[in-house]
Order: C-alpha cells, then structure tokens, then sequence
C-alpha cells in the first residue's frame, strides 16, 4: 500500500472519509461485471471475507453488507435484541449516539452512559452503570469516535464488558485496518466497520463479524429484520453467495486493497498511521491550535479534531481550504458545527500532503485573522 504514497493528487481530501484511493484500487471498478450467484463471485466472495477476518483478527463469522456503516450499526442491533431488551449505549458523542437513535427505533430501551465531547469513556463509570442495571444484555461502544477525534481504550472496557458477561459490539468503522483492534484478543462480539476508511476502498461495502455468544442472542432476537438478517447472510455464505445483489466493482476494488494492506502487513499500517498522526498532531499545535480532545492521550489516530480559535468560522477556513488550496476538511457535527474543525488521517497520507495541509491552513488563518 506504501507505494501510492508518493501519488500526486490534485485534491488533498483529509475527510474522516472517504479517503483518497489510488487509481490502480478505483481502476478496479471497471472490470466486467460477473454474475454474483456464479463460480467467480464466490471466489471473490470467500477470498474477500477472510482476508477481511486476518484484519479483523477473528476466527468469527464475517458478513459483507451493501451498504453504508451505518446498515451495519442498524444490523448490530436488529440481529442480537428483542423489543424491551435493555442495553447499555456509552457514548462520547455524535456516533455513539446513532447507537441509541437505532435503538429507540426499534422500542428497545437504552441506558444512556453519555460522556461530554471530548472525553473517552470512563470505565470507572462503565462499571458502575453495569452494577446499577443488571437487566442490561449489553454494551454499545464507538472504539474511534469520529466526530470528536476521540479514540476509546477497548481492552479497558473489554474487562469491564466481558466481567459481567454482557454481549459486547463496538463500531470500529472508522478505527479497524488502521489502529489495531483485535476482534478475538478484546473478546468483541459484534464489531462492524465500512470500506470507505481505512480500507482504502470507494464506499459501498460494510462488515459486521459475530461470535459464537452473539448468534446465541440473534437466535431468540425478535426484532423485525429483512435487508441485513445475519441469517441470510449466514445461509448464502454456505453456498458461496451473497443474498442481495451485491456492488461487484466496489468488491473488486476492496480485494486489491486487502491484498496491498496484507503484503505491507498490518503492524506497518498501525505504525504509519500512528506516526502521521503524531506529526499532524504535533504540526497543529506548533501553529497555534488547541487539540479538541481533553487528553492528548486519547486523541485518535485517524483524525484530528482541533478548537478553532475564537473570532474565527469553521465555514470561512473550510471554505478558503477548498477553493484556494484545494485541502478538504470537515467541521464538527451538531452542537460542535462551528467550535471544531476535523481533518481525517486514514489510509494513505505522505509527508508532502502533511505539509500542503498545515501550509494551507496558515495562509487561510491569516487571511481569516486581516
Ligand atoms: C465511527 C462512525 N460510525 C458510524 C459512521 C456512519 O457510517 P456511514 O456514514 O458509512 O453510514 C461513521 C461515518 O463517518 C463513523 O465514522
């Protein structure tokens, strides 16, 4: 994957994702199409899906859903809960959130464990909430949460979920394939993720895995579900197919990037990642702003959300980014649309981008504080 480092592209798209994908990935799209209940497809189709289990370090069941992360979020509630089921949502904002909405949707009752944005979840907390609600089956969690730059510690909430044996799901859509998230090691029950970030692959394409405890719940689950019942998926796998007709290009181009970040090997994507962020982090404080999450500790790795300093408008250096520098980048979400600004780091990011962006930045601030 390395080697598209040095791609010159004409737009620096530092987006929580989508992220930026080499040609020789997108070109991938364009090959034939092939019929998704023959011989080809199956291969693709089986191939894919343990490639994805060595990045999601699993021996569990693993689906393939055409979709956004987000049908996968609803999937990880609709497959594993019945209605009145009480679950806990630990939430440190925007994303963890969507757990609940989910939820709610569905008349299953949500204890909310909600930390100020920021923040990472306090596990001191976690517990304590666990203790007070015993009918709780169990824990939602965002392992990176993208809309405030905060990455959490799962394996500390891994002891606390697995203690008290509840079912543990963690949305790791914007974490898995850049920052190590072990499915097996952290006991995760259900962990889902999207192809649009740090796959390095176009959107379209989602994955949920499931343990063994997990299909135990989805077994008594009366919930209604169609589009995304693990059971379907579960029954065509066995015949080498997926149940829906399925975004063949996006899948081609999903099995050349698995290939490109399995030869680089995981522990070198961790490492890059983990090193880019540091320099950006690094860089941003040197010009001048303040890092969004409380402790620099729990800032994430695959983007960074920064205070914009007062007197200043996510709107106008948004805006000058993209039309004068060609740099994009996202301004919060919500109640924090004009107080941060986030710049995405996953997938590929060489050091000449680092400094078009932090360059850009400048200029744009300055013209801002005229
Ligand atoms: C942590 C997290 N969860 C959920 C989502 C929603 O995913 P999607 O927009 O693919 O539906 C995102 C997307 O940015 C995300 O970063």
């Amino acid at each position: 994957m390395q080697k598209y480092l040095s791609d010159k592209n004409e737009t620096n798209l530092r987006l929580p994702g989508p992220v930026p994908v080499p040609f020789d990935i997108l070109n991938e799209q364009t090959k034939p199409l092939i019929n998704h209940r023959g011989n080809e497809y199956s291969y693709l189709l089986k191939n894919c899906t343990d490639k994805l289990k060595q990045i999601f370090a699993t021996d569990n069941d693993l689906y393939i859903t055409t979709s956004s992360g987000t049908g996968v979020m609803e999937a990880s509630v609709s497959n594993f809960l019945s209605e009145g089921d009480e679950i806990i949502v630990a939430s440190v904002g925007w994303f963890g959130d969507r757990f609940t909405e989910i939820a709610q949707a569905y008349n299953v009752k949500v204890i909310n464990l909600s930390f100020s944005h920021g923040s990472n979840i306090n596990c001191i907390d976690l517990e304590e909430c666990i203790k007070k609600n015993p009918k709780a089956k169990a824990v939602y969690v965002t392992h990176n949460e993208t809309s405030t730059g905060v990455q959490n510690n799962l394996s500390d909430i891994s002891k606390i979920v697995t203690k008290y044996s509840l079912l543990f799901v963690v949305d790791g859509i914007s974490s898995v394939a850049s920052v190590p998230c072990e499915t097996d090691k952290l006991k995760i029950d259900v962990l889902i993720s999207a192809s649009q970030k740090g796959w390095v692959t176009p959107p379209g394409l989602a994955f949920i895995s499931v343990s063994k405890k997990a299909w135990n719940y989805h077994k008594v689950s009366s919930l209604p579900k169609y589009y995304f019942d693990i059971s379907q998926y579960k029954n065509y796998f066995k015949k080498g197919q997926p149940p829906f007709t399925p975004a063949i290009g996006v899948m081609y181009s999903l099995d050349k990037a698995l290939d490109l970040l399995i030869e680089e090997t995981m522990p070198k994507v961790y490492e890059r990642h983990k090193k880019v962020a540091y320099k950006i982090r690094t860089k941003l404080i040197e010009i001048g702003f303040e890092l969004f999450p409380d402790d620099e500790n729990h800032a994430s790795d695959t983007l960074t959300s920064v205070k914009i300093p007062k007197g200043t408008s996510t709107k106008q250096i948004i805006g000058k980014l993209e039309n004068k520098y060609n740099v994009i980048i996202s301004a919060g979400q919500g109640n924090l649309s004009d107080k941060i600004l986030r710049i995405g780091h996953l997938g590929l990011v060489s050091d000449a981008e680092i400094d078009w962006l932090i360059e850009s930045l400048i200029k744009s601030m300055e013209k801002e504080n005229e």
